[in-house]
C-alpha cells in the first residue's frame, strides 16, 4: 500500500528522518518513539505536507508528488487525516464539517455547503451516525466535547472515502473514555472497512490493544518494525532510554530534546 524508500527529510539542513525504508500494508500500524523522533514528520511526508529531501514515498506504486503538484493533490484524496487538535471549522456544524470531507475539504467550497448534493448530506449523516453523533449533527463544532470533535474529525476523514487514514496522536488530547471510543472506531475502520490505518501513539498499552504492527523511530531512524506482542520491556526501554509510558494518565516520554538540553 505505502512504500517508503530511503526517505530523508531535513528541516533547514538538519535531518529529521534519515534513510527510512518501510512498507506499510493493510491493518493498523502504530508509529512509536520518543518526542522528536520524527513520527509526525513521517506522517507528514506520507501525506506530502513536508518536502522530501531524498528518497521516495509511494502510494500503491505511485510516487507522492511534489508540494503543490496535481499529482500530490490526487494522492492526498486517498488519505484522510485525523489530527491531535481535531482541526474542525469551529463555527460550522458537525454535519458541515463532515461535508467538507465530501467536498475534498477545499476552503473555497465553504460557501457552497448549503448546496451540497443530497447524496453527500445523507452520506455525511450516515458517517456521523457511525461515530455515534447523529443527534449532534447540527451542533456547532465548538460546542462539542473533545472526544466528540475527534469523532467528527474521523467522520470527515472517512467522507473523503480514502484508502488510508493517517492519525497523528489522535487521542493525546482526550480523556481515557473518549480515547477508547476513538480507538474502537479506528479499529473498526481497518477491520470492517479494510482501510490502512497509521497512527502515532504515545501509550504502549493502547498500541498493544489496537495495533497490528508497530514501527519505532528514534532520532530520525527506523529502529524496529514488529508486532505488538513482540514489544518487550527491553525493546521499549532501549527506544525511550527509560521505562516508556504504558497507560494513559502516566507521564508522556521525556523528549530527546529535553534530555539534550537538561
Ligand atoms: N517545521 C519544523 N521546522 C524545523 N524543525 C522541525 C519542524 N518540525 C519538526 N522539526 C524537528 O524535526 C525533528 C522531528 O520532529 P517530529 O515533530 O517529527 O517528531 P515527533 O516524533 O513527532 O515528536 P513528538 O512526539 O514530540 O510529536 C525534531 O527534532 C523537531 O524539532
Ligand atoms: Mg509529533
Amino acid at each position: 500500500m505505502i512504500d517508503i524508500k530511503h526517505l530523508h527529510v531535513n528541516y533547514r539542513g538538519k535531518p529529521a528522518l534519515q534513510d527510512v525504508t518501510v512498507h506499510l500494508g493493510s491493518g493498523f500500524t502504530a508509529i512509536i518513539g520518543p518526542s522528536g523522533a520524527g513520527k509526525s514528520t513521517l506522517m507528514r511526508s506520507i501525506n506530502g505536507l513536508v518536502p522530501i529531501t531524498d528518497g521516495d514515498v509511494l502510494l500503491e506504486g505511485h510516487s507522492i508528488g511534489k508540494p503543490g503538484s496535481a499529482a500530490l493533490r490526487a494522492q492526498q484524496r486517498h488519505m484522510g487525516m485525523v489530527f491531535q487538535q481535531f482541526n474542525l471549522v469551529r463555527r460550522l456544524s458537525a454535519l458541515d464539517n463532515v461535508l467538507l470531507g465530501c467536498l475534498g475539504r477545499q476552503p473555497q467550497l465553504l460557501g457552497a455547503l448549503g448546496l451540497a448534493p443530497k447524496a453527500d448530506r445523507a452520506f455525511a449523516m450516515h458517517l456521523l451516525d457511525r461515530v455515534g453523533l447523529a443527534e449532534h449533527a447540527w451542533k456547532r463544532a465548538d460546542q462539542l466535547s473533545g472526544g466528540q470533535q475527534q469523532r467528527v474529525g474521523i467522520a470527515r476523514a472517512l467522507a473523503q472515502q480514502p484508502r488510508v487514514i493517517l492519525a497523528d496522536e489522535p487521542i493525546s488530547a482526550l480523556d481515557p473514555k473518549s480515547s477508547e471510543q476513538v480507538m474502537h472506531i479506528l479499529r473498526s475502520i481497518h477491520e470492517d472497512d479494510g482501510l490502512t490505518v497509521i497512527a502515532n501513539l504515545h501509550f504502549l498499552d493502547t498500541v498493544r490493544q489496537y495495533a497490528t504492527r508497530v514501527v519505532a523511530l528514534k532520532a530520525g531512524q527506523l529502529v524496529f518494525d514488529t508486532t505488538p506482542d513482540a514489544l518487550t520491556r527491553e525493546l521499549t526501554r532501549e527506544l525511550y532510554d527509560h521505562d516508556p509510558p504504558a497507560v494513559q494518565g502516566a507521564e508522556p516520554p521525556v523528549s530527546v530534546n529535553q534530555l539534550a538540553s537538561a
